[in-house]
């Protein structure tokens, strides 16, 4: 008997079908244009790589590392030998560190701006805007420079090319969570405070006390609200070095016209980051409204085995992104078919298959039916495929040399030449994708 089982794609992940997927290709497409402005270059990565480079780099206690990366063994070859554990990426960063490292790209000329793009992989509770594969567009500063305007140039990226595809009902958030000179004493003193109020917080909360402090504050519990907001602040425990650098990144934010709001409870959910952190709220998504992360990362390239190097960057949850656009109702006017071949009798399919070329060649999108159809029919199916005219070819068209354009909104039509066809049509089509 043949297996009947209907098969579906992996739970918490998804087909991105058309005519979604010429959203999303719009999308990533204005990314590239407006990092490329930037002076950004793209970077490829592999989808996986070795268990330990995440583990060493997000933190082996964080929530990504210990319980949501999809691990696996790689056999080796050799029977009985262990193979390499190798992890799907939940994230691009700690790769874009290792290849920095790997190519020697601190020998490169001022600072190295790249962006990269593609699925990242989190065992985490599927639910709206949470997938377990999922998309980001990150973009990353590696240098010896610390300067803020660098944190604020790319905050500045971020947010010109949010806007640049309408995802503008956003709130950004910054914050300042110190460095390895102040944090300590901060992070000390916070669970000294929890330690107070330990009976009154959730089972998770009670754990991070020990383990992981400042992820406290990113509690969504209710009930822990009201103490959450009575807690020390990081702001009033900064250095001297951490307060200037925040105070010169949002004076930078100013005079960039970036509007933003502090917020001090944003520390983010994975170890690497110093100083500035950041996130983008956006509306219409729920519970996962974050649709950027991102922050410093000074001496993370370090702790990989590279060179002392500072770093900044984010990632966008494409996912994310893309359904607050569409929730917005914000949508651009996006290319879909120009012209459906409409031909009549089967003498007149050489010249349909030689204009249908010449079309496409000047850009167009065609659809040319590969068998004879009724007048109807035809013109039916072009309709329903979206297409905003038909060209009519019969016998008379080509014996003519003239033949009929019919824009599919209004019926109205035309009688064009070849040259006349090509030309009306190259020019409207200029005017409507600019
Ligand atoms: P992250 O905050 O873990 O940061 O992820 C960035 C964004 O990816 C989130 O704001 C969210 O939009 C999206 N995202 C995360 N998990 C999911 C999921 N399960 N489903 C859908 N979307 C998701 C990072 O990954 C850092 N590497 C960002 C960074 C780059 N920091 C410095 N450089």
């Amino acid at each position: 008997m043949t297996d009947q089982k209907q098969f579906r794609a992996i739970k918490g992940t998804r087909d991105i079908l058309p005519p979604d997927s010429t959203l999303w290709n719009w999308f990533e497409q204005s990314a590239r244009d407006v990092f490329e402005s930037y002076n950004f270059r793209e970077l490829r990565l592999p989808i996986f790589e070795d268990t330990s480079l995440f583990a060493r780099s997000v933190g082996g206690e964080t929530d990504i590392v210990s319980k949501e990366m999809y691990t696996f063994e790689d056999k080796t070859g050799a029977a009985g030998e262990a193979g390499n554990l190798i992890s799907l990426r939940p994230e691009a960063t700690a790769s874009t560190m290792r290849a920095y490292i790997e190519h020697g790209m601190h020998t490169l000329p001022g600072n190295v701006k790249l962006y990269y793009m593609g699925p990242m992989f989190r065992r985490e509770r599927p639910q709206k805007g949470r997938y377990r594969q999922f998309y980001q567009i990150g973009a990353e500063v590696l240098g010896q420079s610390d300067a803020p305007a660098i944190d604020a140039e790319v905050i500045e990226m971020l947010m010109t090319f949010f806007s640049r595809v309408g995802l503008t009902r956003t709130t950004l958030y910054v914050n300042s969570i110190g460095d390895k000179n102040c944090r300590p004493q901060y992070v000390e003193l916070l669970r000294e405070e929890l330690r107070k109020v330990k009976d009154q917080l959730g089972a998770d909360s009670q754990r991070r006390i020990e383990t992981n402090p400042l992820r406290v504050l990113d509690s969504k519990i209710p009930q822990e609200q009201e103490i959450i907001a009575k807690l020390p602040r990081i702001s009033d425990h900064l250095c001297e070095a951490c307060r200037e650098h925040f105070a010169k990144l949002k004076d930078e934010l100013r005079l960039r016209g970036v509007a933003f709001e502090e917020n001090w409870r944003l520390v983010r959910g994975l170890d690497y980051y110093t100083r500035t952190t950041f996130e983008v709220i956006a509306e219409g998504l729920g519970s996962q409204n974050a649709v950027c992360g991102g922050g410093r990362y000074d001496g993370l390239v370090e702790l990989l085995g590279g060179p002392p190097t500072k770093g900044i960057g984010f990632a966008i949850g494409t996912d994310r992104a893309i359904l607050s656009i569409q929730e917005s109702g914000n949508l651009p006017k996006l290319p879909g078919l120009d012209v459906f071949v409409a031909w009549m009798g089967a003498p007149t399919y050489p010249t349909a298959v030689g204009l249908t070329k010449k079309l496409r060649n000047a850009g167009l999108s065609v659809e040319l039916p590969g068998e004879e159809m009724k007048f109807k029919k035809s013109l039916n199916l072009a309709d329903k495929l979206g297409a905003r005219y038909a060209l009519i070819i019969g016998g008379d068209e080509v014996a003519s040399g003239s033949f009929t354009l019919k824009r599919l909104a209004d019926a109205e039509q035309k009688k064009l030449s070849e040259y006349e066809l090509l030309e009306y049509l190259e020019s409207e089509r200029r005017g409507t994708r600019g």
